[in-house]
């Protein structure tokens, strides 16, 4: 196991219909770590940066129209195995199949508008990390809670 970095934001619907800070629980309640923490807005170069491998699909525009239409939080989150982790608390993309319990379970009923993003795997997180975050914007705080939320092996 591994502790690992994860890119994480709170889309546009999700900041629209006031649900950052319940989003934002669920991860810290999970024990997750928000070691970095921005709004911002992405503008249509950074989306095409962003979703590059979805550039070229037919749903590409809206994609690009719904995650540019407004504010952001983009968030690197940190624990043992954060990347799947944070992608199973998500649940799958289309909201409407996502499981009860699940962030997108629980609070949206689209594919598109699905409240969150969250990196797919450790090439992706890096890449995405980086894309969003100054080496100076991350900060990680030992809080002195790991011994409670997990053992010394699992990290
Ligand atoms: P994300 O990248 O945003 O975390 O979502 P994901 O991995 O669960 O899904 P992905 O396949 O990477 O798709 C990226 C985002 O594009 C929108 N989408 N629309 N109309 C469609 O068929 C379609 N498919 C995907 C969703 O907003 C999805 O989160
Ligand atoms: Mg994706």
């Amino acid at each position: 196991m591994a502790l690992e970095r994860t890119l994480i934001l709170v889309k546009p619907d999700a900041v629209q219909r006031r649900l950052i800070g319940r989003i934002v629980s669920r991860i810290e309640d999970k024990g997750l770590s928000i070691v970095g923490m921005k709004m911002l807005q992405v503008t249509p170069e950074l989306s095409k940066q962003h979703y590059a491998e979805h550039v070229a699909k037919s749903f590409y525009p809206d994609l690009e129209a719904f995650i540019t239409s407004g504010p952001v939080v983009a968030m690197v989150v940190e624990g043992p195995e954060a990347i799947t982790v944070m992608r199973t608390l998500m649940g799958k993309t289309n909201a409407r199949e996502s499981a009860p319990g699940t962030i997108r379970g629980d609070l949206g009923a689209s594919r598109q508008m699905n409240l969150i993003h969250g990196s797919d795997g450790p090439d992706a997180a890096k890449r995405e990390i980086a894309t969003y975050f100054k080496d100076c914007e991350i900060v990680s705080a030992p809080t002195g809670l790991a011994p409670f939320l997990w053992a010394k092996e699992e990290e």
